[in-house]
């Protein structure tokens, strides 16, 4: 759902701006308790949260995953609820949440069965799934019952996870889930899709949020890989609309630095916080770092971006960056994350931040202000370790480079082989500039790559350098905002630059490439300023 606001310019004048659901924060209970659940664990935990004060820093939703289901009437298709774990059924459980001033949020599958039928033995969770009964569940779950917040799994649209052989069309299925939903008359629910890698740029418009991964553990190894996934998706997330990086795993087995890097990260990239530990025996140090109201507002952020890749050193520790409260503004939040086994210090300049004048920081781990004096932000982290700041200067500093790896692709998708399905995807490439660069854009003219956000300052000619490599035929055509198309020979093999003058707008531009034959890989544009 968005808002829209009327925001007084003057007596006379008037603006309108969009103000965007944040990402979803609250508890869930498949870390913890997997498929066994009751109605009186999740009300205790609701209570629980009240109690901690978690609400009032943002935590509002209470999600029960999977393990509720009951099985179906077998003449009239109504779902039915698990005769011991839910004995009066989901409405008082519900109704007690709301009472509290929280959501409520439930789980289902796309298709007939669910994960924890195929996976954890739950027998009874067989033909309960949406297939089939779309209208007739989101009639029960969201006008009769309540909820404000459906989870949608695909293990039983999966041949592989499923008791069928067949598979179907995650596309489909979402969106009749989401259509269904829509009928309701309900417009405030939030649909989260969870088919573990990113499902494709058509899930923008029928979810608030994706989930991007396998499951999360409570290892280090799963939180450096689900981080590592998630480091080049920052172009799909924003307005909204947010990749879902997996259920917190803070406050059970990682170690103090790691639950924070989790809990950071999760905060930079604007992932949803749900909470997934038990919350009535919490630790204090656990407690301290979930209320850590300076990483929530990073998350919280009504820019709703996902923090990108700045620099990666030699060694594999990144810098990442993302805007706060206004884009392209002068205010943005830094995150020095080494995922290594050693300790490293970690260093970025304020140009390399795009900024000029920053004379500070606040550490927003440590809650302390920090000064710069040489203009370089400089922390030793330790092995798995991350320290975040928010940082401020006196001057945007206009970018000249774009990396491929930073930009939007029209086809992108992670559930099929980008080969086979002639979509474009991104390629970790040691000698390319950030170390990584986009391949197999082309083929036809949707699949694409997209800068959406190319800004100058002043209207005028630019000259755009373009960084390819690899080998490639035909041409590339380069569209600049609705221009039409500039054809850039690429035949060879090697490292090589293209490049085109072209009129740029003040403010932001688009520029977009897509190719008549086989596309070289595309590392990165220069923009000469
Ligand atoms: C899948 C999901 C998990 C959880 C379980 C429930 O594995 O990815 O998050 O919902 O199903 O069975």
């Amino acid at each position: 759902m968005r808002i829209k606001l009327l925001l007084p310019l003057a007596a006379s004048a008037a603006i309108s701006v969009y103000a965007y659901d944040t990402p979803t924060m609250g508890w869930s209970s498949w870390n913890t308790y997997r498929v066994n659940i009751s109605d009186s664990l999740i009300m205790k935990q609701a209570d629980a949260l009240v109690e901690l004060g978690l609400d009032s820093v943002g935590y509002r939703y209470i999600n029960i995953d999977d393990g509720y289901f009951g099985g179906r009437d077998k003449s009239s298709g109504r779902l039915l609820f698990h005769p011991t774990r839910f004995p009066s059924g989901l409405k008082p459980v519900v109704d007690h949440i709301h009472s509290l001033g929280l959501k409520a949020g439930i789980y289902s599958d796309a298709g007939a069965n669910t994960c924890g039928n195929f996976w954890d033995n739950d027998t009874i969770a067989r033909g309960v799934g949406l297939l089939g009964h779309e209208e007739q569940d989101c009639n029960l779950f969201f006008k009769e019952i309540g909820f404000d917040f459906i989870k949608v799994d695909y293990c039983g649209a999966d041949g592989r996870q499923s008791h069928q052989i067949y598979a179907y069309e995650p596309r489909d299925r979402y969106t009749a889930i989401s259509n269904a939903i829509k009928a309701t008359g309900r417009d405030d629910v939030r649909l989260n899709v969870c088919r573990w890698n990113y499902p494709g740029t058509w899930v923008n418009d029928v979810a608030t949020s994706w989930r991007t991964t396998g499951d999360i553990s409570p290892r280090w190894e799963s939180v450096k890989r689900i981080i590592n996934e998630n480091l080049y998706l920052s172009p799909y997330a924003g307005g909204g609309r947010y990749n879902d990086m997996d259920m917190l795993e803070v406050g059970r087995t990682l170690s103090a630095e790691e639950d924070q890097t989790h809990f950071a990260i999760w905060c930079m990239m604007s992932s949803p916080l749900l909470i997934g530990c038990d919350l009535t025996t919490l630790r204090p140090e656990t407690l301290n770092l979930l209320k850590n109201t300076e990483l929530i507002a990073l998350n919280q952020d009504q820019l709703g971006l996902q923090a990108h890749v700045a620099k990666l050193s030699p060694e594999n520790t990144y810098v990442l960056v993302k805007d706060l409260g206004e884009k392209w503004g002068t205010r943005r939040a830094v995150a020095l994350y080494n995922p290594t086994d050693s300790a490293y210090t970690i260093s970025v300049t304020a140009e390399e931040l795009e900024l000029e004048g920053v004379t500070a920081a606040r550490d927003l781990i440590a809650h302390t202000d920090i000064n710069i004096t040489d203009g370089v932000l400089s922390a030793a982290v330790p092995p798995h370790g991350t320290r975040v700041y928010s940082i401020t200067g006196t001057r945007r500093i206009p970018r000249s480079i774009y990396e491929a790896e930073q930009a939007y692709l029209s086809s992108y998708q992670e559930i099929y082989d980008p080969i086979a399905t002639g979509t474009a995807f991104y390629f970790p490439l040691e000698s390319a500039s950030g170390g990584m660069v986009v391949a197999n854009v082309g083929h036809t003219p949707s699949n694409d790559l997209q800068w959406r956000d190319v800004r100058v300052d002043c209207d005028g000619e630019y000259r755009l350098d373009l960084d390819v490599t690899g080998k490639a035929d035909g041409n590339l055509l380069l569209f600049v905002n609705n221009e039409a198309a500039i054809k850039l020979p690429v035949e060879g093999e090697g490292p090589r630059r293209l490049s085109s003058t072209v009129r740029l707008n003040k403010g932001t531009n688009t520029v977009r490439i897509a190719s008549t034959g086989t596309a070289p890989y595309i590392d990165r544009m220069t923009v000469n300023l």
